[in-house]
């Protein structure tokens, strides 16, 4: 059984700042994910690598070439940060980029290359995925999310834990995080639920809520938490309550 954890580009980077790694934050989650590393598959988010040079370029809506590749290339960049750090930890793992293994259809995963990640676990190497641009068939390129991947492979490797780690301690209401959401409860919260601090164009903790529930309404399970407090990711891989669930509606 596969385990999938998402850290959110809030935590690996400072979004408001062009190419604003943070080397410690990074390795520190390193160590955080080296205890407990079996069957895992890593997604990280974009943060300042990816969402500031979507913008400049006007992507997704605008098709750029030019822009499809710095994008890429930046949010690569991050990647190999991660997967150095991961590697230092003691980690085996190995960067596996969506721009070169999925096909989109109006921004939404139509069709994804799984082999080389089922292998990689079998092999018991960690795959590390993250938000990245990707082919579109009908708008000839756009962005695929962190949040969308993970809910993609949760479904494909029948995942038994899906853990996404944020900036913030879950589902806010009031300041507070819920400690579940169902889709019923939507309507109820729909104000309180935001889009993210700084830029974003993948839709903030609205967007990745809706995969989620999405998620969880085909039978799995997530858990929202914020993965800049020492411990938590740790926690959360061990299956510790931490954060909001998002459970399915009865
Ligand atoms: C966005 O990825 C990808 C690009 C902008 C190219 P995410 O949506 O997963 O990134 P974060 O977690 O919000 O930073």
């Amino acid at each position: 059984m596969t385990r999938i954890l998402k850290i959110g580009g809030s935590i690996l980077t400072d979004k408001s700042r062009p190419l604003a790694a943070r080397p410690e934050e990074i390795d520190r989650i390193a160590a955080e994910i080296a205890t407990r590393p079996e069957d895992l598959v890593l997604v990280h988010g974009a943060g300042s690598f990816g969402h500031i040079p979507a913008k400049r370029y006007g992507l997704p809506q605008n098709f750029s070439p030019e822009g499809l590749r710095q994008t890429h290339l930046s949010v690569a960049r991050l990647c190999e940060m991660v997967v150095e750090s991961l590697g230092r930890a003691g980690v085996e793992c190995l960067p596996v980029h969506p721009l070169s293994t999925a096909m989109l259809r109006q921004g939404r995963i139509e069709s994804f290359f799984l082999d080389p990640i089922k292998k990689m676990i079998a092999e018991g190497i960690m795959p590390v995925l993250h938000g990245d641009v990707a082919m579109d068939a009908s708008m000839g390129a756009s962005i695929v999310s962190g949040d969308q991947l993970i809910a993609y492979l949760a479904g494909k490797l029948q995942s038994e834990t899906v853990a996404v780690g944020s900036n913030v301690d879950g589902v806010l209401v009031s300041g507070r995080p819920l400690a579940e959401i169902k889709r019923d409860d939507l309507v109820r919260f729909e104000d309180d639920i935001g889009t993210s601090a700084g830029v974003d164009v993948t839709g903030g903790m609205r967007g990745k809520l809706l995969e989620l529930l999405e998620l969880a309404d085909r039978g799995t399970e997530s858990v929202i938490f914020h993965a800049g407090k020492e411990g938590n990711i740790t926690r959360a891989l061990k299956g510790e309550r931490v954060g909001t669930r998002i459970v399915r509606s009865k």
